[in-house]
């Protein structure tokens, strides 16, 4: 699990949506599996084995639970429909539960795990994660984060963007810190957690420095 952190406008949201074909690269490669894909469609990353859940979650709230899944659904990566969509729903048994009511009438906290449910229909090889923290209670950050980390300890590759550096610092293997869409420093969680350079990114001084 790799985490990108940074303060706001850092360009964290923007490198997500370059990685899997929402923007277009100006310059640089992007290289996926080994494979050169900037430039690449978001729907051919999807079928690569990319899977992004969004800053925000952007579930569709006029559709059910199971209607959103099915919009995640990328065909021809080795699993049916109903299996992943079980799978989803052990993962995350609210949604089970609630199937076939509309996102709209959903918590915080649930629709993340279903715009992550809705990633993970795509059977992801990466999962791009864009703040999923953001606006929760703690405790059910606690609980999304607990499905995350089993996530990654069953072989999903983790990008995750968090804004929270304690939390990211508790679950990443390794950290890339961003300021001003560029990268300051990146290292092994553990050695970057005591790193001052971090202070400096989150906290400026009075005079911007
Ligand atoms: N590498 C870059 N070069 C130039 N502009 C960039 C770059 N990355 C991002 N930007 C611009 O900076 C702005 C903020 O970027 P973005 O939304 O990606 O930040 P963020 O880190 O996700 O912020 P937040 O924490 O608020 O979600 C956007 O207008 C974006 O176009
Ligand atoms: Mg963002």
């Amino acid at each position: 699990m790799v985490c990108i952190i940074g303060p706001n406008g850092a360009g964290k949201t923007t490198l997500l949506r370059t990685l899997s074909g929402l923007n277009r690269p100006s310059a640089g490669s992007i290289l996926f599996k080994g494979q050169p894909v900037a430039g690449m469609k978001p729907y051919q990353m999807a079928r690569l084995g990319l899977g992004h859940c969004p800053e925000g979650r952007r579930v569709f709230q006029h559709l059910s639970i199971e209607e959103n899944l099915i919009t995640g659904y990328v065909a021809g990566r080795g699993k049916r429909f109903d299996e992943l969509r079980d799978e989803v729903f052990a993962l995350f048994p609210i949604l089970g539960e609630r199937r076939p009511q509309s996102a709209s009438r959903l918590s915080g906290g649930q629709q993340q795990m279903l715009a992550i449910g809705r990633a993970l229909m795509g059977s992801p090889e990466l999962l791009l994660l864009d703040e999923p923290s953001l606006g929760l209670a703690p405790i059910i950050i606690h609980q999304i984060f607990e499905i995350v980390l089993k996530l990654a300890e069953s072989g999903v590759s983790i990008i995750l963007v968090e804004q929270n550096i304690d939390l990211s610092f508790q679950v990443a293997d390794y950290v890339y810190a961003l300021e001003h869409g560029s990268l300051q420093c990146s290292g092994p969680a553990t050695k970057m957690a005591a790193d001052a350079r971090i202070k400096d990114i989150f906290l400026p001084t009075a005079d911007g420095h």
